[in-house]
């Protein structure tokens, strides 16, 4: 191994550029003026998978974005590693709010900044430069898969019917995903959990068009008016979700994880000024940790009707709307929820109002076994990387396939992430530090020889 990670010391400018080039190409996958972008960016993928000396690389047509599949196999003895992640990104709007273009990377005080730096190309890209690695100096310890995807941004709806055609092509002793974030900066974390996500949008009609707020005002409902007290009622005092039954499924935390949970390294003053708020706010009973990883929660994302134009028009609108999620935790499920929140609001329509409700998408979410051999392979190569034992942690965001690769093809996930939760992924500026890229790559490195040693034994 020692050959493979020395590789990788001395190539790794190289390994900069070439995702700089990577992250050039703007893979936009919910926007489809960008779709011949988004196919560039799984093609230049290819090339270089196949460049670091994979033997078997090819782009997989599915019914929206293709899928980078790429395979070496060394030998029947060895364990397979499946190394998942998404190749497409987020729109990169506000573009004011930027200081470079998102799509030409600069690096700023040692971090790449651009759309995707670390959500997810150069996350995913460590691993195929630990690939390289091993490839250039010495025979891999295990068999190697990847399957890179092109819609993750966009709810991976494509993915089960993916994974259910491939299984043969798939089949893999575990999974290995790096979209997710350190525990804090030098401090390495794993993460055990993820939230799913249910994703709903409401329209309230009252009046069949706009009408004039002095002549029909004081004799009709008002939609925003009824919408955001809609809205508003969606907490209770305590705020917690008012919708029946949604905290029927939810698994409790143990009290060993919520132990666990008080031992973290926490520096909640570091996250408010991060989050820019001056106070915090969670389920009455938790910690703002148990409350952004451990807990569902529902927000609004958005929300318009009416006259949002320069200066006053004194309008009575006819619509309002509302983009409405709930983050969810095992063994919440996004059907179950988004029909919860559809018997909800139609409960609570007023008389005066016609509702239409919109299923956007949805995800579950996932726990995964700590004492697996992979997460303890992991857990070695990250400490040997960073200098002390990573915490097992839950994560608040979601990445929908995990759920798919226990239920259609049987496989646990390694969720090793190296992003921080102040690279501004989805936002502007995002960023992924290059110290970060190169302990991925080691630490992608090492885990191969970990998990081939354990499940050796
Ligand atoms: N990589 C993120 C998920 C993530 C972020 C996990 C931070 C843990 C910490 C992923 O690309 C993402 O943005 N997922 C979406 C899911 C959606 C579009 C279905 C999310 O969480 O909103
Ligand atoms: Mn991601
Ligand atoms: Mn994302």
């Amino acid at each position: 191994m020692d050959a493979a990670l020395d590789y990788a010391r001395s190539h790794a400018d190289r390994f900069v550029e070439e995702l700089k080039a990577w992250l050039r190409i703007p893979s936009i996958s919910t926007d489809p003026t960008y779709a011949g972008q988004t196919r560039s960016a799984a093609e230049w993928l290819r090339d270089n998978l196949r460049d670091a000396g994979l033997d078997t690389v090819e782009v997989l047509e599915t019914a929206g974005h293709p899928v980078v599949f790429a395979e070496h196999h060394v030998s029947d003895d060895a364990p397979t590693v499946l190394v998942y992640g998404h190749y497409d990104v987020q729109p990169p709007d506000p573009l004011e709010l930027w200081d470079h273009d998102p799509f030409e990377p600069v690096v700023v005080d040692g971090d790449l900044v651009a759309r995707g730096s670390a959500d997810d190309k150069g996350q995913a890209f460590m691993h195929v430069k630990a690939a390289e690695a091993w490839l250039a100096t010495e025979r891999p310890p295990v068999n190697l898969k990847f399957m890179i995807e092109g819609e993750e941004e966009n709810g991976s709806a494509n993915l089960p019917a993916f994974l259910k055609d491939n299984r043969d092509r798939l089949a893999a002793d575990v999974v290995l995903v790096s979209d997710t974030a350190l525990f804090a900066p030098g401090v390495p974390s794993i993460a055990y959990g993820l939230r799913g996500l249910a994703y709903v949008e409401i329209t309230l009609t009252g009046p069949k068009k706009d009408l004039h707020s002095g002549v029909y005002g004081g004799g009709v409902e008002n939609p925003i008016n009824a919408l955001a007290k809609m809205i508003a009622d969606l907490h209770d005092d305590d705020h917690r979700v008012t919708i029946d039954g949604f905290y029927d499924d939810v698994r409790d935390l143990t009290d060993e994880e919520r132990e666990a949970y008080r031992q973290l390294p926490f520096d909640e003053a570091a996250w408010m000024e991060e989050a820019g708020v001056k106070e915090t706010l969670s389920e009455a009973g938790y910690s703002t940790l148990e409350g952004t990883t451990g807990r569902p929660t529902l927000d609004c994302n958005g929300i318009w009707g009416g006259y949002t134009g320069e200066g006053a028009k004194t309008v009575l609108p006819s619509k309002a709307s509302a983009k409405i999620s709930c983050r969810l935790v095992a063994d919440q499920t996004p059907d179950d929820i988004t029909d919860k929140l559809r018997r909800h609001f139609e409960a609570h329509t007023p008389d005066t109002m016609m509702l239409s409700f919109k299923d956007l998408h949805g995800g579950h979410g996932v726990i995964v076994d700590t004492s697996a051999p992979a997460m303890q392979a992991a857990s070695e190569a990250m400490e040997a990387v960073f200098g002390q034992t990573p915490f097992f942690t839950r994560e608040g965001g979601s990445i929908p396939v995990v759920a798919d690769f226990k239920k259609i093809l049987g496989l646990d996930t390694v969720l090793m992430g190296f992003g921080l939760d102040s690279d501004s992924i989805h936002s502007p500026n995002e960023r992924f530090g290059l110290d970060r890229f190169h302990q991925g790559i080691e630490s992608s490195i090492r885990f191969m020889d970990a998990y081939a040693r354990q499940e050796a034994v």
